[in-house]
């Protein structure tokens, strides 16, 4: 039980210098914890709304005062002097004081960083680390997730030069994140030596931190991983695979897919990754195809679930019920996890309790637009996610996670997941 002091926030910026917004929770019994929300650019069509001033004054439409202003009153006033007996209690509270199914009268942003801040100050009351808390909350004994470390970017991320918005990479039998970490170091130095001889190019990155040259196709970008691994003296396959987000749904229009210069239709897609998926150590491929596109997807994983993740991003935006709905069309058999989608931690835990009990992977994800918090490495070792997907190895707001798992892994003794 904790009874709740006060709500605030603040305007803060995030990595790519847009607004977003810090919430401070106080506990009466002077407890207390703050969270930072992040914010996706491939934002799905279906994710809960995350609330923008819409003033072309200032940072571009973008600010986020209403939300704040959301928090130090509506938010507070209803929560001030009341009690929750859980997380639980706190986010279904939170949902019917929006009120709409798309939490767009407070903002998914305003709710979020509500549930994330109560969450940590119920942590600090426990006395108990973040990841801990949050694996009691979920009935789930921690480990930490293998990272999908992005190495590569197009689309939303970096300009568009190629259709596929990143890649990333994965060590699969290294035994821990330090070594994990490594081994993506090596191979992200290679590929930039490689960037820089064939594309002239320094290091400059995207987004999430990865490499962005002007690859002729998102088929280069797939080569050129494939040459920096080998170049850095490991196995394609073996020591270190691929994942791809396609991102597909930035580039499709009424079901035709303006790919890397042609178009196509989902079984032209379908093709196009089935061959990758022959010729290149893929093991993940995220949102294939369009957010709309349901029966594509159940062709897509026909086609290839047996073989690799097919992970849903946009088609799942985190949601209970288009989750049920994948499952039962067999259309995925992986959930990309990102607790700003649906808006509180409650929520997510339901979508992660359902892909699980589906037999699905789990991969836990950052935005695009993330801030130096780092209570997503917590959520990811806490619910036991398989990955974590946090971007590169090259800006701090990523290494944040990293390097908090890094910490978990040597102080705590927490274990990597097989
Ligand atoms: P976003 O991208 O945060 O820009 O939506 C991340 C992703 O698509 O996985
Ligand atoms: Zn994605």
């Amino acid at each position: 039980m904790s009874e709740i002091r006060s709500l605030s926030a603040v305007e803060i910026l995030d990595s790519r210098g847009r607004p977003t917004l810090l919430a401070i929770c106080q506990l009466s019994n002077g407890a207390w914890g703050q969270a930072s929300v992040p914010a996706g650019a491939s934002t799905g069509a279906n994710e809960a709304l995350e609330l923008r001033d819409g003033d072309a004054q200032r940072h571009d439409g973008l600010g986020c005062l209403q939300a704040v202003a959301n928090i130090n009153g509506e938010i507070n006033d209803a929560l001030a002097g009341r009690r929750f007996e859980s997380q639980a209690d706190l986010d279904h509270f939170l949902i019917e004081l929006d009120g709409r199914y798309n939490k767009a009268r407070l903002g998914a942003n305003a709710i979020l960083g509500t549930s994330l801040a109560f969450c940590r100050a119920q942590a600090s009351q426990r006395n108990a680390p973040l990841y801990a808390h949050l694996a009691q909350m979920a009935g789930l004994r921690p480990r930490l997730p293998r990272p999908m470390v992005n190495l590569f970017s197009g689309g939303a991320h970096a300009g568009g030069q190629v259709a596929v918005q990143d890649l990333q990479i994965v060590v699969p039998s290294a035994p821990t994140i330090g070594r994990v970490l490594e081994v993506t170091a090596d191979v992200f130095r290679a590929a930039g030596k490689i960037v820089y001889d064939r594309y002239q190019m320094r290091l400059l990155t995207a987004d999430e931190g990865g490499l962005a040259p002007s690859f002729e196709s998102s088929e280069r970008m797939l080569h050129a991983a494939v040459e920096a691994i080998e170049a850095a003296g490991y196995r394609p396959g073996l020591d270190v695979a691929l994942t791809v987000d396609v991102a597909a749904s930035q580039f499709c229009t009424d079901g035709s897919y303006h790919f890397d210069g042609a178009e196509q239709d989902a079984a032209g897609m379908t093709e196009t990754i089935a061959s990758w998926a022959q010729r290149y150590p893929l093991i993940s491929v995220e949102d294939g195809l369009d957010q709309a596109d349901w029966i594509g997807w159940q062709s897509l994983s026909a086609r290839l679930a047996q073989k690799m993740m097919i992970l849903g991003d946009d088609l799942l935006c985190t949601n209970p019920a288009r989750i049920q709905r994948a499952i039962a069309l067999k259309a995925a058999n992986s959930l990309l996890l990102k607790v700003n989608q649906i808006g509180t931690l409650t929520e997510a835990l339901t979508a992660l309790r359902l892909a699980r009990d589906a037999g699905w992977k789990v991969v836990v994800s950052a935005r695009s637009g993330e801030t130096e918090d780092d209570w997503l490495a917590d959520l990811a070792v806490g619910w036991a996610g398989d990955y974590i997907k946090v971007g590169s190895i090259t800006q701090s707001e990523r290494l944040a996670k990293y390097n908090r798992m890094l910490v978990l892994e040597q102080m705590d003794g927490l274990s990597l997941s097989g």
